[in-house]
């Protein structure tokens, strides 16, 4: 049986964790497995980039981060458009896999990637894939892997923030990941004790967060720390069409979310506010143990789904347990944090602020 493997999208700590424990299971437990690695994700499918994987080259990676196989974006809008008639990217792809006879793909990576990996499915290509993000947006599944090792670097890292907000007597809006949804921010802002989380999800209102920052001072609260969203806007912001939300970024100097909070709030209020864009500081680093659990189990199951020719499908975890679904009924959906979900409800009711 020959396997090729890719990473794809944004990386996140656990994808050479995943790597190694799918090439163990294969090695272990398919005869005469070949695995290729395909470098730099699809790209190294279109261009026919890739390396042959032996026991030794997975051997001491579970803790490292980043990926051994390199990883690029490799729009999914782009992959079916052709210039001046020649091949699209998808027909490359699927030519490829032909001439490198695999039996089979194996695709770590996010939502981008499970819809990339759904079209190489419907054209005929045994792909199987593997749901990795810090979003943890992957539609069908409880939980990404890399999504725990990036809460607690971003937990971290907002803990910090209060000490120095506390010695100032300052607002903080902490940037976290997530441009469309806010699961980062929700478990970091719970993890760190943030006082406010806004996600893309709940819009906040600029007036009552003004409000509630007076309150807080006036309560006697030296610090107040939001973890904001990349991805969250203004109700104001959120009423706006499409070219006119450009045109006031692009006013703002194309300030980011936590940024533009930050400039409304000090000026509607008088106090000191400051933003921290945590950046891509929550994508690097070593996995953490969790994760590496996680990893271990999807890399495994990975294999031996590849070892049942059980193809199309992307692995999920289910409560304790890790099933698949279909690559297709996946593709193309987001899992949003539904703003009535008990894990909102109950912070609300604990006092922590959603900007509204
Ligand atoms: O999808 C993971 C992610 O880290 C998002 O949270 C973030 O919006 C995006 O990738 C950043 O992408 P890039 O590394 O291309 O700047």
């Amino acid at each position: 049986m020959k396997l090729g493997i890719l990473t794809s999208g944004g990386d996140c700590p656990g994808l050479n964790a995943v790597i190694r424990a799918f090439c163990k299971y294969a090695f272990n437990n398919i005869d005469g497995v070949e695995i290729y690695g395909i470098e730099e994700g699809y790209l190294g499918l279109i261009n026919r980039q890739y390396r042959r994987l032996y026991p030794a080259d997975v051997e001491n990676i579970l803790d490292l981060g980043g990926t051994i196989l390199g990883s690029t974006r490799t729009p999914y809008k782009l992959m079916t458009v052709s210039d001046n008639g020649e091949a699209t990217r998808l027909q490359t792809m699927v030519e490829n896999y032909k001439k490198l006879k695999l039996d089979g793909l194996i695709a770590l990576g996010g939502a981008g990637t499970h819809k990339t990996a759904s079209l190489l499915s419907v054209e005929g290509c045994n792909v199987i894939g593997l749901p990795k993000t810090i979003d943890n947006d992957i539609y069908g599944t409880d939980v990404t892997f890399g999504f725990n090792t990036a809460v607690q670097t971003a937990a971290d890292c907002i803990k910090r923030i209060r000490t120095t907000a506390d010695s100032h007597s300052r607002v903080f809006f902490v940037e976290v990941m997530g441009n469309k949804v806010g699961w980062l921010t929700l478990y970091s802002g719970l993890a760190s004790g943030a006082d406010g989380i806004f996600i893309p999800e709940i819009s906040y209102d600029e007036n009552s967060l003004a409000q509630y920052l007076k309150k807080r001072k006036a309560d006697g609260y030296r610090s107040t720390i939001i973890a904001v969203a990349e991805g969250a806007i203004s109700t104001r912001e959120a009423a706006m069409g499409k070219k006119e939300r450009k045109d006031y970024l692009a006013a703002a100097g194309n300030a980011s979310a936590a940024q533009r909070c930050a400039a409304v709030a000090e000026l509607n209020t008088g106090i000191s506010c400051r933003a921290t864009v945590l950046g891509h500081i929550q994508r690097g680093g070593d996995p953490c143990a969790y994760d590496k659990v996680l990893c271990t189990r999807i890399g495994a199951y990975g294999g031996m789904l590849a070892k049942q020719g059980k193809f199309g499908v992307t692995v999920a975890v289910h409560g304790s347990k890790l099933s698949y679904n279909s690559l297709t009924e996946i593709a193309g959906r987001t899992k949003y944090v539904p703003a009535d979900s008990q894990i909102v409800t109950l912070a609300k009711d604990m006092g922590v602020y959603f900007g509204e």
